[in-house]
């Protein structure tokens, strides 16, 4: 009996050891979690991907640095790090020597693709936007929570940054496209029904007009209008079917059958959001207008943490791109399906659809509510009209 109890324990002590290794090594991933984005962004910067693309035979290590100027015994240990993460693959060449090649992982960081995602990366690891983290728990535990940590390294909001520094601006809206391009090519394919019988449609905070200009090839019946604020519409490169307009969304939107919103409302709190759906709302017609919206979805806590996904490997994503609107964003945040249906309810829209397409945004389709005044008196809008009269009869 004695000897059972004995046995136990040692059961456990060696299991608590086991997980006490598991979670120091763990950590360590953490403590250098910062090395995968720096090595990276390193390896785009050379253009390794570029040059690898361009040659249909592995490339040997001296190939390399001597097409990419660079140093070959640190080269070749940027490669080694890589390569350990499933970006670029060592193999033989036809001599036999050993040479490099691409993987699927690596074809992502080439700089100019359909599919690239390097524009991102070097967005996300820009000294401007990495300086707001440092920022964070200063921000968590000031009392009004009011300062963002992108003003408090800054002086100003992300987008006054941008609009005074053309660089930032530049490679904000080439990271914006770079999404953009990916996301759109989902729901072209998983849900191109949402843009029957649409003739305009207004892209608000539609960035250089990548979404628009992807819509509009697919789709061609469509005319775009690609909005934003006007350093950003009056840079946006020429698209036939696009015209791109410059203002502040929280004044007006374009009139048009349907408004797009991707990856704009998770940049606002619930009471800027209410504030640009009703100008959304009154941009539509009120009998068979919509609102599309792209955003990531977080779940809750018995659901998936993005509802539906089918790649799991993104379900993570919502809560990192959470944490990235609260160190970039005054009061931006992901939502869960609730917290949706609050902003669009309050904004107006009475009915909403949510399709989960392979991406880490879902598609929320919201309807208005009929016979809703204007947040001002519109006297075009009949209901306006309507209550104008009867007001001005009492
Ligand atoms: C995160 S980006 C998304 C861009 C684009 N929708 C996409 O997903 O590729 C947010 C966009 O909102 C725009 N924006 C910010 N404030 C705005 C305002 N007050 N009026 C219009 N656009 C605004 C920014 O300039 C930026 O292009």
């Amino acid at each position: 009996m004695e000897k059972q109890t004995n046995g136990k324990a040692r059961t456990n002590d060696e299991e608590k050891i086991q997980e006490s290794h598991e979670a120091q090594a763990n950590m360590w991933k953490f403590v250098f979690g910062f090395t995968e984005l720096a090595v990276i962004k390193c390896a785009i910067e050379l253009g390794i991907a570029d040059f690898l693309e361009k040659n249909q035979e592995p490339i040997s290590l001296n190939q390399l640095s001597v097409a990419l100027g660079c140093c070959s015994s640190s080269l070749y240990r940027i490669l080694r790090f890589l390569i350990n993460r499933g970006i670029f693959k060592e193999t033989s060449t036809k001599s036999g020597k050993s040479g490099y090649v691409q993987t699927p992982l690596s074809r992502l960081l080439i700089k100019e693709g359909e599919n690239s995602m390097a524009a991102f990366l070097l967005f996300e690891s820009s000294p401007v936007m990495l300086a707001s983290w440092h920022n964070l728990s200063a921000r968590i535990s000031s009392k009004d929570n009011s300062l963002s940590s992108f003003e408090a390294a800054h002086g100003k909001d992300v987008w006054k940054y941008a609009e005074a520094d053309p660089k930032h601006s530049n490679l904000l809206n080439n990271a914006m496209a770079c999404d953009a391009r990916i996301a759109i090519s989902a729901i072209i394919d998983d849900c191109p029904e949402i843009f029957k019988g649409v003739n305009t449609i207004v892209d608000v905070g539609g960035g250089d007009g990548t979404t628009l200009r992807l819509l509009v090839e697919a789709f061609p019946w469509i005319n775009g209008i690609n909005f934003d604020l006007p350093h950003v519409a009056s840079v946006a490169p020429h698209a036939i079917g696009v015209v791109h307009v410059g203002d502040d969304m929280f004044n007006y939107v374009p009139k048009a059958d349907a408004a797009f919103l991707m990856w704009v409302l998770h940049d606002w709190s619930d009471e800027e959001c209410i504030q640009i759906l009703t100008k959304c709302r009154e941009a539509i017609p009120q009998d068979n207008g919509k609102v599309k919206i792209l955003e990531a979805i977080i779940g809750e806590k018995e659901e998936n943490i993005i509802r539906g996904s089918n790649n799991k490997k993104l379900k993570d994503v919502g809560l990192m791109l959470d944490m990235v609107m609260m160190a970039h964003t005054s009061n931006g945040k992901e939502r869960t399906t609730k917290e949706w249906a609050y902003v669009l309810n309050e904004a107006g829209f009475n009915r909403h659809t949510i399709s989960h397409i392979n991406v880490v945004q879902s598609v929320i389709q919201a309807y208005p509510s009929r016979f809703l005044p204007c947040s001002e008196t519109n006297l075009k809008c009949k209901l306006c009209w309507f209550i104008f009269k009867v007001l001005k009869k009492h």
